[in-house]
């Protein structure tokens, strides 16, 4: 299954984590995050911005302004924390990864910091649970067929419980958070039969099942706790990251040729490349300093859109939006007011030959009266 290949940059930590607990593991996690380059964060700037001019929006909707809650808030680089603080009586991060949301408080002035609870908890009913139950799996087992067929009865008995406590709010958001949580616990436990065994999780027969069920679970559990957390005249922010690209390189060079071509004039335009004859080569100089980061940022959102417009397949689908949907209708959440979607250049230097770069897309949603 094409989403296997997305597990988080964890290779690193591989023989450490048994024996590791919860918070050390999500905060290791953190380290990916918070270690990103400065040049790379250049290019991020566009996507930081808009999503924190959404989330803002979205919060000038909410009735009341007593309680605002962030899930999975991390390091906050795209919420805009300290408008936050300022506008609602009383801001509740919540995060598994603690180190990651004290580096977030510094965005907070100090004298607004008070307002601030930091929650180092889990947001589902079942990734902390599990990953324990992943660890006992393997250290109680001899070979990783023991611990794969160990693995298979929790994959049989995972079920949704009763969401963490939180205290209600008027403004939740949830940004880049649900397609993360499956893969903590899938990771956890690719990392732990590796480190343990020398065998990757591929090699269990129930493994993309697995994957399929923690996805399906995270978003039944997810949409349970943002139902459950928002206050009637309340609003939530959701946004994720939908699609990835280019997962599969074009097939052909011909193909890529055709989508430069396609994008020529808007190259052209934003003085990244002097005629249409030389828009390959323009394309290649990208990211070698010739041009301003906004400028290259923006150019390789346009060849990216080319490229999804020329063919749905070089972009890796992330999140089921369809049973997304179908959790919000069935928990009463409904869409209030048009739904955006932005590019996130996350590794921008590698877009255009490794799958470096996120599609993101926005919702406001609110509880049917
Ligand atoms: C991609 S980050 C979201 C972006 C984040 N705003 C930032 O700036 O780092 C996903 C966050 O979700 C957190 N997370 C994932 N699963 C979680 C869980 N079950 N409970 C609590 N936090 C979780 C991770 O620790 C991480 O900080």
């Amino acid at each position: 299954m094409a989403g296997l290949r997305l597990l988080l940059a964890l290779g690193a930590l591989l023989p450490s984590i048994l024996g590791q607990g919860l918070e050390e593991f999500f905060d290791a996690s953190g380290d990916v995050v918070r270690g990103t380059a400065p040049e790379t964060r250049i290019y991020w700037q566009s996507h930081l911005m808009t999503s924190r001019q959404r989330i803002l929006q979205a919060a000038d909707l909410a009735d009341g302004t007593d309680v605002a809650t962030v899930l999975g808030t991390g390091v906050g680089m795209e919420i805009p924390l300290a408008e936050l603080a300022r506008r609602f009586e009383r801001l509740i991060l919540v995060d598994l990864d603690g180190r990651s949301m004290l580096h977030g408080l510094r965005q907070v002035p100090s004298e607004l910091r008070a307002k601030v609870d930091l929650k180092v908890m889990d947001v589902t009913s079942f990734a902390g649970p599990l990953i324990e139950q992943i660890e006992q799996a393997v250290e109680m087992s001899s070979t990783s067929e023991e611990a794969f067929d160990r693995f298979g009865v929790i994959l049989d008995g995972l079920r949704a419980g009763d969401p963490p406590n939180l205290p209600k709010s008027d403004l939740v958001v949830s940004s880049l958070l649900l397609s993360e949580i499956p893969r903590y616990p899938f990771s956890y436990a690719a990392q732990a039969a590796e480190g343990r065994f020398a065998v990757t999780l591929q090699t269990w027969d129930r493994s993309d099942e697995f994957f399929r069920r923690l996805v399906e679970l995270s978003i039944e559990d997810h949409v349970q706790l943002l139902a459950g957390l928002v206050r009637p005249g309340g609003v939530v922010y959701f946004s994720d990251t939908v699609a990835r690209g280019l997962a599969n390189k074009p097939r052909t060079e011909a193909i890529r040729r055709a989508v430069e071509a396609q994008a020529a004039p808007e190259l052209i335009g934003l003085g990244i490349a002097d005629s249409a004859a030389g828009v390959t080569s323009a394309v290649n100089d990208l990211c070698r300093a010739r041009h301003s980061p906004a400028r290259e940022a923006e150019a390789l959102e346009r060849l990216l859109s080319r490229f999804r417009e020329a063919d749905g397949r070089f972009f890796e689908p992330l999140l089921p939006i369809g049973e997304l949907g179908d959790q919000c209708s069935k928990r009463g959440l409904e869409i209030r007011g048009e739904s955006e979607t932005w590019w996130w250049l996350a590794y921008p230097c590698k877009v255009l030959r490794q799958a470096g770069a996120f599609l993101v897309s926005s919702w406001v949603l609110g509880l049917r009266n």
